[in-house]
């Protein structure tokens, strides 16, 4: 009844306004359909969209109500992000995270996986798998040196290959998309150094790293063709391809676990007796999620990059005489450091954060601000707008506009003390349920673009590039270059 009559079903001190359902001149449709879920990112600018005239809390928190369906909230309101992020979890009450933006993901890896389970399931996903990839794991001396060795040597013998072939041409610059190159050597670092397979360069390249990025694909589409009941992929005459993507998703998946048996690569860290049955789903999810979430991080670093080229002399100032990748180094590579935060902040991979409430809640934020959310609603918590949001991160308390890539914000931030502690970005989530692959992934991408500028100057061929998502965002001219070695 409240539906029908139109009244607000949220209340508080942060209440959101109504987005039509329909209206004049606006980027789509707020909400996905078989036309549009290519550009979710248009979605989510229809939320938001002519907010300029809002004066109150609907500026920054809008929702959408259909008859007959749970509402939606999309928040961009870092505040409320974080209290619904810290917020998460198995505990009565707590939000989980919703599935319906997930289920293409979890009809290819399975449900009993630590980014799609809820409650006491993911709890347990969570002991299970976590805690090989803590920072106070990874990083105990020892073992960090033997497997930031292995990892660096996977990146130099790429990197000399690309170094080789552009030598090769005779000519001072080379035109290649970074993307691809990327995808590839994450998934090596990935298979082989972290899971302790042997597989070989060229089947990565030719085989396995195309027919994981083609399933991931598949995972988007397939998320709306379910909801939708449209069999897309018949559709569009893809299944037989399909099949063959997915079976080598899944010889990947039994390589990732035979180096268990043999305690190879990073499997003297797992601590647990379960059966490999039991770990397939997650073993799926880390090997696709963090391909995905790599690729897409260490190929935007570098899209940035090149079309900052004094900041890429500063980077390679830093880089130049750094062999090891260990922490204090890493430590001491300020300005890599920043581009790696102010990547993640401008074009984080993970664009929104999606959560659903399982009761009728009440959130506080960290001013003791509250807001009311009824049970059953989608709360969509919109990281790509908020970070570009010039009242959260503009010139007034960054030093510089909230859309533009500048690694010095950072400088600025640091000046103002604890205070900028506040203002977070949740590049990598927030609370309970925050990236458990953080430091690895972080290690991974400073290495990859830290080698990279120590060898090559690029060049952006287009002054500009938008942003393509899918389940990660990823430069849309996927990373077109001209490489030219120092
Ligand atoms: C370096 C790039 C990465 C980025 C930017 C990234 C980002 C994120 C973010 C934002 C979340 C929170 C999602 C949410 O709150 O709904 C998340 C969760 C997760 N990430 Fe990452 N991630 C990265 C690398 C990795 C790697 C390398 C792994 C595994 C090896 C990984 C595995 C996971 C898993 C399993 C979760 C779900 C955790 C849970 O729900 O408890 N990520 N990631």
């Amino acid at each position: 009844m409240r539906q029908v009559r139109g009244a607000n079903p949220f209340d508080g001190d942060w209440t959101p306004t109504r987005v039509p359902l329909f209206g004049f001149g606006r980027p789509s449709v707020p909400f996905p359909h078989l036309w549009n879920y290519r550009e979710p990112l248009r979605i989510l600018d229809t939320f938001f969209w002519a907010t300029e005239r809002e004066t109150g809390s609907g500026k920054h928190n809008r929702y959408l109500a259909v008859p007959g369906l749970p509402y939606v909230l999309v928040t961009r309101e870092p505040a409320v992000i974080r209290a619904v992020l810290s917020a998460t979890g198995d505990k009565p009450g707590q939000f989980d995270r919703d599935t319906t933006p997930t289920v293409g993901i979890a009809r290819a890896t399975g449900e009993d996986s630590l980014l799609y389970a809820n409650g006491p399931l993911w709890r347990r996903q969570k002991h299970l798998a976590a805690p090989s990839f803590s920072r106070s794991n990874l990083f105990q001396p020892e073992k960090f040196h033997e497997f930031e060795q292995t990892f660096r040597a996977t990146v130099a013998k790429r990197l000399e290959l690309l170094r080789a072939r552009q030598q090769a041409t005779g000519q001072r610059t080379t035109r290649i998309a970074l993307e691809p190159e990327i995808a590839v050597v994450m998934l090596e670092m990935l298979v082989n150094n972290f899971f302790g397979g042997s597989v070989s360069y060229e089947e990565l390249r030719e085989r396995f790293a195309p027919a994981l990025t083609r399933c991931i694909d598949h995972m988007v589409r397939d998320t709306i063709a379910h909801s939708f009941r449209a069999p897309l992929d018949i559709i569009t005459g893809r299944k037989r391809s399909l099949n063959r993507d997915q079976a080598a998703f899944e010889s990947l998946t039994d390589i990732a676990l035979a180096g268990r048996t043999n305690g190879l690569g990073l499997w003297g860290e797992f601590k647990s007796d379960a059966p490999n049955e039991k770990l397939r789903s997650n073993i799926r999810v880390f090997l696709a999620g963090a391909l995905e979430a790599t690729t897409s991080f260490a190929s935007w670093a570098l899209s940035h990059l090149s079309r900052a080229p004094q900041l890429q002399d500063r980077v390679y100032e830093e880089v130049k005489t750094i062999d090891v990748y260990d922490p204090e180094n890493l430590e001491q590579a300020v300005t890599l450091n920043r581009v790696l935060e102010e990547t993640v902040r401008l074009t984080p991979s993970l664009y929104f954060l999606p959560r659903w409430t399982t009761v009728d809640t009440w959130i506080e934020t960290a001013d003791g601000r509250k807001l009311f959310i009824p049970q059953q609603t989608h709360v969509v918590l919109d990281v790509w707008h908020a970070n570009r949001c010039e009242d959260f991160w503009g010139a007034t308390l960054t030093g510089y506009s909230a859309d533009a890539f500048a690694p010095d914000r950072w400088d600025v931030l640091a000046k103002q003390g604890p205070s900028a502690k506040d203002i977070l970005h949740f590049g990598f989530g927030h609370g309970p349920r925050v990236c458990p692959g953080k430091f690895l992934g972080l290690l991974e991408v400073g290495l990859v673009v830290g080698a990279f500028v120590k060898i090559f100057r690029c060049t952006a061929v287009n002054a500009e590039t938008r942003s393509r998502a899918g389940v990660s965002t990823k430069p849309a001219d996927g990373g077109l270059v001209d490489l030219e070695l120092r």
